[in-house]
């Protein structure tokens, strides 16, 4: 495999400037972007038509040499692939049909994920096709939890009250949507490595809404069957974790799952961050309005968190996405920053 500061990093060295890419690194804050969006006849458009989410994957690479390209998709692929039709419409988030009891399972069928996303899969291999070899195409998919309260809410949700609701009231039926949805990520993700992926993120976005024994059941526990499964099928792949909002449970997450490096929300102490360093590599952990703040404060934060994370693995990045108000000068500005050694 071709020499690359990521998968260096995630091979557990330690590198004298941290290799950097962004979560939603391609996206709305870039003019380049929604040129191709306002052309597109929705957001799910521009995910299932190879050439284009080749073509957005690439943007911020080619503008900000970042040390990865992640795979332009959505987590919400999966559900729609399984049978949750999903809609976008601007300014309102994902919509999909949702699935509230035991009843509403038999509806879905993880299997038709891979035919589904068949076009997900060729702009994966066409990325790799026309990334520099020294950069590293990171493939993704949802925490199966994460999935699931968008699937049971129909959408975004602040409360989490109706998924909650039938975890609490039914946890077989509830687990057994669990259990397709881990089915389900399996496959995507190891389709995703078969293309030409790199390596891949789970993203546990809701982790942190979970009190500690669901937390284990229904992220630790399918985080490791996924983990179990991708490294028996692809044992040289690396899998980072994120578990957003884990707090003081990302320790035992990271013991429990196997995972080979966890990135780490906005809200994870740099103390932490360090010792958490000493079991894997680490992700993280940038404010991402810093970003749109920029100037000094900008400046300062980013020689702290190099500076507190400098002793171990470290891969830079936000604690969470990028947000779409973020000026690109100040994405240049922080790469620079990286590079010049701040
Ligand atoms: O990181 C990247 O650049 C890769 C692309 C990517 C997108 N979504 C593109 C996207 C990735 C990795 C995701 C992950 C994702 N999607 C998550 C997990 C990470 C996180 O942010 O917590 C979640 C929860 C989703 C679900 C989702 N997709 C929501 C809630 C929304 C609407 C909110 C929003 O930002 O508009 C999306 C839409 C979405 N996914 C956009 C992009 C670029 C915006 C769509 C548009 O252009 O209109």
């Amino acid at each position: 495999m071709a020499d690359q500061p990521i998968m260096r990093v995630l091979a557990g060295e330690t590198a004298p400037v941290p290799p950097v890419w962004l979560m939603r690194q391609a996206g709305r804050y870039l003019p380049e972007y929604r040129q191709l969006r306002q052309a597109a006849a929705s957001f799910l458009d521009l995910c299932y038509t190879p050439g284009l989410a080749v073509e957005i994957t690439l943007q911020p690479v080619r503008r900000f040499d970042f040390d990865a390209a992640i795979l332009f998709s959505d987590i919400l692929v999966v559900p729609d692939g399984m049978g949750m039709t999903v809609g976008f419409e601007d300014g309102h988030g994902p919509v999909l049909e949702p699935v509230r009891c035991a009843g509403d399972l038999a509806a879905l069928d993880p299997g038709r994920v891979a035919a589904h996303c068949a076009p997900v899969y060729e702009a994966v291999s066409a990325i790799r096709a026309g990334l520099a070899p020294e950069k590293t195409l990171i493939g993704f998919a949802g925490g199966p939890w994460t999935v699931a309260t968008y699937a049971v809410e129909g959408g975004s949700s602040r409360t989490f009250e109706t998924v909650k609701n039938w975890m609490w009231r039914d946890p077989a039926g509830f687990g057994d949507l669990i259990d397709m949805l881990t089915e389900a990520t399996i496959g995507h993700l190891s389709r995703q490595i078969d293309a030409g992926a790199d390596c891949v993120q789970l993203f546990e976005s809701w982790a942190g809404v979970l009190p500690e024994p669901e937390f284990r059941r229904y992220v630790v526990a399918p985080t490791r069957r996924i983990v179990e499964a991708l490294h028996a099928r692809h044992p040289a792949t690396p899998a980072i974790g994120f578990p957003r909002g884990a707090g003081r449970l990302i320790e035992d997450y990271v013991a429990a799952t196997g995972i080979t490096a966890v990135g780490l929300d906005t809200g994870v102490p740099l103390a932490q961050a360090a010792e958490i360093q000493k079991a894997v590599p680490v992700q993280g952990n940038l404010d991402p309005l810093l970003l749109v703040a920029g100037g000094p404060a900008l400046a300062e934060r980013v020689s702290e968190i190099r500076a507190g994370l400098a002793g171990g693995p470290h891969i830079f990045n936000l604690g969470h996405g990028i947000v779409p108000q973020t000026p690109p000068d100040h994405v240049a500005e922080l790469v620079a920053m990286l590079r010049a050694g701040a």
